[in-house]
């Protein structure tokens, strides 16, 4: 594999809190990928930041009585904590309004421009006839013209997931006031997606390992390419960077093509933060390169099919050819990893219907890994799933709580207690050497999993390994060994190094409680290491909140790593608290829905 892995996470919008939706989706899983990655030896670079252009923004600043801007740095704010809470281990996660950002999505709109695949073209665009001003595409509803779904939004039906032209629905009707919009006409540039659909099959076609869903999909989306408008009738957003156009007050770039294209400006922002502003070239020209991207299913359009697209279109390589662009030739994407939908009480989280569970409250209340924990292994990963607090409470207290952290706690208790310290391994026996072969061939088969992103099964055999230990306790009953301190320290020995080794295990999947469980062990230094947020400026820009991090320096390695006889232990604490049963009936206070 790769020794340059680039993990690109879906930007959320900064058009409000995220709920624990949206981080099932896109932020877990990157980072329990990206931090196995890293353990493993490999040059990981996690970029996103938050999303903070387009018709999302402009409308819930309107609702608020805010501008755009003072929307977006309200709502980057908090998503930028609230990410930090929950330890995703971004390199860096910036946000698309800084003026690097603006400049690379320039310049690429530019190349595609020059190579011959952003066209201009006089469509009809939607405008409210009582107000005279122009309707966003998602706020026109109307019947799909692919599927037939009467509540399709102008910009794409979320029954079928296909990418749709307002003008096309059937029955369009404004979602603000339920007239009947009037198209007239107007200029905009479009991506000349039938150009570059060879490249694209081609490209395609050598995916076989993606997650059926997202191939099977992907194909579909290929199969029926139109050109596609880049830009928007609207005030806020990306200015298009030709003559003509670029001073016009309302033509904006549209707000997934200035998204999508910030993987590679938050790439080159990196660089220039940590001192060496050529470093991003190394995830996206060296052709042994990789790139991993993270998103929820409504996401898949815009990176199976549009940002390969731009990437082709600069490089020169559909069927207009053309020059390489500014950037070099850019490496497409290796993998697109799709999560479904996380669902409550089986339908969608709705901020408007009060259904939803924000972040930030689930962090305060439960701690991240719980919440890491839940989505790992009862998460959306191949099918739309259901949240519920049963299931939450059940899975905290008896996996996490009686298993993993009762296995930690009993057995660092017991060294403690009788011994003070990591005790000697004396002669192992049979059922010592059984435990402990299981728990070194796990490195192989949780790895193998977990850099296909198959995170449940990783999570099932790394728990397997928990098991086996705390079976092997209750059979070696160390506890009855007083008179024999010799076998006594072999056993428990064996079992704080078999805790060791699942600890690194579990360490993608619950980075907070390693450190603390690697600190139970008697040692110190950092095991994982967490996202820091730092504030930064561009030269004459406003300061902003970046999410960033050592992650170089974390001692955390995919291997087993010797426990240290004589290392002294202390009494631990409890890793999980249990949670009041109670809580699974009901959901806390602040989630209930009256
Ligand atoms: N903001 C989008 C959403 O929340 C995701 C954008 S991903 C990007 O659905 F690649 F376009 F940045
Ligand atoms: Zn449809």
């Amino acid at each position: 594999m790769a020794s340059h892995v680039l993990t690109s996470v879906a930007w959320p919008y900064a058009n409000g809190p995220r709920h624990i939706g949206h981080v099932s989706g896109f932020g877990v899983p990157s980072d329990v990928f990206s931090r196995y990655m890293r353990m493993s030896g490999h040059n990981v670079l996690m970029v996103s930041g938050t999303d903070e252009h387009g018709t999302p923004i402009s409308v819930q600043a309107e609702a608020e009585g805010v501008t755009a801007r003072q929307l977006a740095d309200k709502y980057n704010d908090v998503i930028t904590h609230d990410l930090q809470g929950l330890g995703l281990s971004y390199d860096l996660f910036t946000r698309t309004t800084t003026r690097n950002h603006y400049r690379v999505v320039q310049e690429l709109f530019s190349a595609l421009y020059k190579n011959g695949y952003v066209v201009p073209k006089t469509t009809m665009g939607a405008i409210s006839p009582s107000t005279g001003r122009t309707l966003p595409d998602r706020y026109i509803e109307g019947t799909c013209p692919i599927c037939g779904y009467d509540s399709a939004r102008g910009d794409q039906c979320d029954n079928c997931g296909n990418q749709l032209d307002p003008v096309d629905l059937i029955n369009p009707r404004s979602r603000i006031n339920g007239e009947t919009p009037k198209f007239v006409e107007t200029e905009h540039f479009f991506l000349d997606l039938p150009a570059l659909s060879g490249s694209l099959e081609k490209w395609l076609g050598t995916k076989t390992e993606w997650r059926p869903n997202v191939l099977r999909f992907s194909h579909n989306l290929l199969a029926d390419l139109k050109p596609r408008a880049i830009t928007r009738d609207l005030d806020w957003g990306v200015p298009i960077p030709l003559d003509g156009w670029r001073d016009q007050s309302m033509k904006r770039i549209y707000v997934w093509f200035d998204a999508v294209i910030g993987y590679l400006s938050a790439s080159i922002e990196w660089a220039r933060r940590t001192g060496d502003p050529e470093a991003w070239k190394q995830w996206w020209l060296d052709p042994d390169a990789e790139g991993y991207y993270f998103m929820g299913k409504d996401n898949i359009v815009f990176h199976s099919v549009i940002w390969p697209a731009i990437l082709l279109g600069q490089n020169g390589q559909g069927d207009h050819g053309g020059e390489v662009g500014p950037f070099g030739t850019l490496n497409l994407p290796s993998e697109i990893v799709s999560s479904e939908f996380l669902t409550m009480s089986g339908s969608k989280f709705s901020t408007s219907r009060g259904q939803v569970i924000y972040v930030g409250d689930f962090l305060r209340d439960f701690g991240p890994d719980a919440l890491r924990y839940f989505i790992a292994v009862a998460g959306p990963e191949n099918q739309d799933t259901d949240f519920t607090w049963s299931e939450f409470v059940r899975r905290t207290n008896f996996e996490l709580a009686n298993e993993w952290g009762n296995l930690v706690n009993r057995s660092v208790s017991m060294a403690h207690r009788q011994v003070g310290a990591i005790p000697e391994a004396n002669d192992q026996r049979d059922a010592d050497h059984d435990l402990l072969s299981l728990s070194g061939r796990a490195f192989d088969e949780v790895g193998a999993l977990l850099r296909r992103s198959r995170f449940k099964q990783a999570m099932t055999e790394s728990m397997r390994v928990v098991t086996a230990a705390n079976r092997y306790l209750s059979d070696q009953e160390p506890w009855k060994l007083k008179d024999d301190p010799v076998r006594r320290d072999t056993v428990l020995h064996t079992a704080l190094q078999v805790v060791s080794d699942a600890n690194t295990l579990l360490t993608p999947f619950l980075p907070h409680a390693a450190q603390k469980v690697h600190e139970a062990l008697g040692r110190d230094g950092v095991w994982a290491a967490q996202p820091e947020i730092r504030t930064v400026s561009e030269e004459d820009g406003p300061d902003y909140p970046v999410l960033m991090g050592e992650y170089a320096s974390e001692q955390a390695e995919w291997k087993s790593t010797p426990i240290t006889p004589g290392a002294p232990l202390q009494k631990p604490t409890p890793l999980f608290p249990k949670l009041d049963e109670s809580l699974g009936d009901t959901g806390p206070d602040w989630a209930r829905l009256d």
